[in-house]
């Protein structure tokens, strides 16, 4: 894209003001602003001026869960279902460590962050010690595919280059990158990251099967003959990835999306709750509970709403392929957003300071025609690392892989 067009794409969105520093710019910055521009999608940015359109639910109503006392009585059939598919090599593990952790506010990606007190014990290492104990038991590793972004790649591939994989086989680790999309201010206006640099952010963990495919891997699935894909987030260091009870029971149970599940710590906490949404399995976000779904019954007279996602979901691969080209809702996020200011002096925000646009994975759940929720217990099962004090932080988190015998 040339100078000329460039501007002509960024004056029919409003963004012009991304050309400031343009005469500074050497010819190498100047080549990688256009590109930049050629390939950001301005066209979302407007969305800000509709936020409460983007909101819109259907018709909720309750969505049956497995809970514990049926897991346990079906556990030794369902583990072995589990087991069978992990030794026929049909299931992997998609580990999304994209996102920028800025509640936490390290600099480096949030796996690397040490939860150890007496001796290094890092976010990644009790992940794969996690998925070690299923690979052992299988006598067969798992692929693990890791979602990075521009911003964290480079970082999170050395660290786990460095550290040998924590002992997790080389071979079966497999790195690619998702989207990045513009961050803006509260009118829709791009931020500069830099003289000649659109600050942009990953576009949220909704893009991970699309990214995989874009990154040439959907071929090695089909290659190595995965059918099951368990997805997990970076923070939740006690959860457990391609467990074969939760496999199995997702494969016994015919449903072509497994999603674990823990019970509610209070009507009002801050997990999205599974449910159907016209008559489709769907999740209910937190700030989008009122206080009839909130006191709603089930006909076991217990809460309707009561079970709330850990983001760690069993995808068919069949129906990922399905919904991989349809559109996902979008999202507007408040956040902090690093910028150039009017002096060109670099920012780091404290407070939010203006949006990020993402496509979320929980929204892949509606697309698909039936999930199981499978309950987990959650003390053993739940302790994300959102902050670095208070609830969901290091400190819970902490506490949690103490109280299930892990030395810090
Ligand atoms: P969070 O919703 O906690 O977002 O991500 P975040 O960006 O990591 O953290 P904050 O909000 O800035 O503090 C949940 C999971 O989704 C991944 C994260 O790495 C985490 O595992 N994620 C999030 C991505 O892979 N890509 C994204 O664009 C966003």
């Amino acid at each position: 894209m040339n100078y000329e067009q460039a501007l002509e794409k960024c004056k029919k969105y409003g963004q012009e003001h991304v050309f400031k520093y343009y005469d500074e710019l050497s010819e190498e910055e100047k080549k990688g602003l256009l590109d930049q521009i050629e390939i950001t999608d301005f066209e979302i940015l407007d969305s800000v001026h509709h936020r409460d359109e983007l909101a819109g639910k259907g018709v909720i109503s309750p969505l049956t869960c497995m809970e514990i006392p049926e897991i346990e009585a079906n556990a030794a059939e369902f583990e072995k279902c589990g087991l069978d598919a992990i030794k026929a090599g049909k299931v992997a593990a998609v580990l999304l460590a994209g996102g920028m952790g800025t509640r936490l506010g390290s600099d480096n990606p949030k796996g690397m962050y040490n939860v150890g007190k007496t001796r290094k014990l890092y976010i990644f290492e009790c992940l794969i010690n996690n998925l070690l104990d299923v690979t052992n038991k299988a006598g067969c590793p798992v692929h693990l595919f890791v979602m990075t972004s521009e911003k964290n790649n480079d970082a999170t591939v050395s660290f786990l280059k460095e550290h040998s994989f924590f002992g997790y086989p080389g071979e079966f680790v497999h790195f690619f990158k998702q989207d990045m999309a513009a961050a803006t201010d509260y009118e829709g206006k791009v931020y500069m990251e830099e003289k000649g640099r659109i600050s942009t952010s990953p576009n949220g963990n909704g893009g991970w099967f699309a990214s995989l495919d874009k990154a040439g891997l959907l071929d090695k699935v089909h290659e190595w003959g995965i059918e099951w894909m368990n997805v997990f987030a970076v923070d939740n260091v006690l959860q457990r990835i391609a467990d074969p009870v939760f496999v199995g029971a997702t494969i016994s149970k015919k449903c072509t999306v497994g999603a674990k599940v823990v019970k509610k710590a209070a009507r009002d906490e801050k997990v999205g709750a599974i449910c159907l949404e016209d008559g489709k399995p769907s999740i209910v976000e937190y700030y989008e509970m009122t206080d009839e779904l909130m006191d709603a019954k089930n006909e076991k007279g217990e809460p309707a709403y009561n079970f709330g996602v850990i983001l760690n979901y069993l995808f068919y691969v069949p129906e990922l392929e399905r919904i991989v080209r349809e559109e996902l809702p979008l999202h507007i996020v408040e956040k902090k957003i690093p910028y150039i200011d009017e002096a060109g002096n670099p920012v780091k925000p404290e407070e939010p300071n203006g949006f990020k646009f993402e496509n979320l994975v929980l929204d892949m759940i509606h697309k698909m025609d039936s999930c199981l929720p499978f309950e987990v217990v959650r003390e053993k099962e739940f302790a994300p690392i959102k902050n670095k004090t208070g609830v969901d932080s290091v400190e819970s988190a902490r506490a949690l892989l103490e109280k299930n015998g892990v030395t810090l």
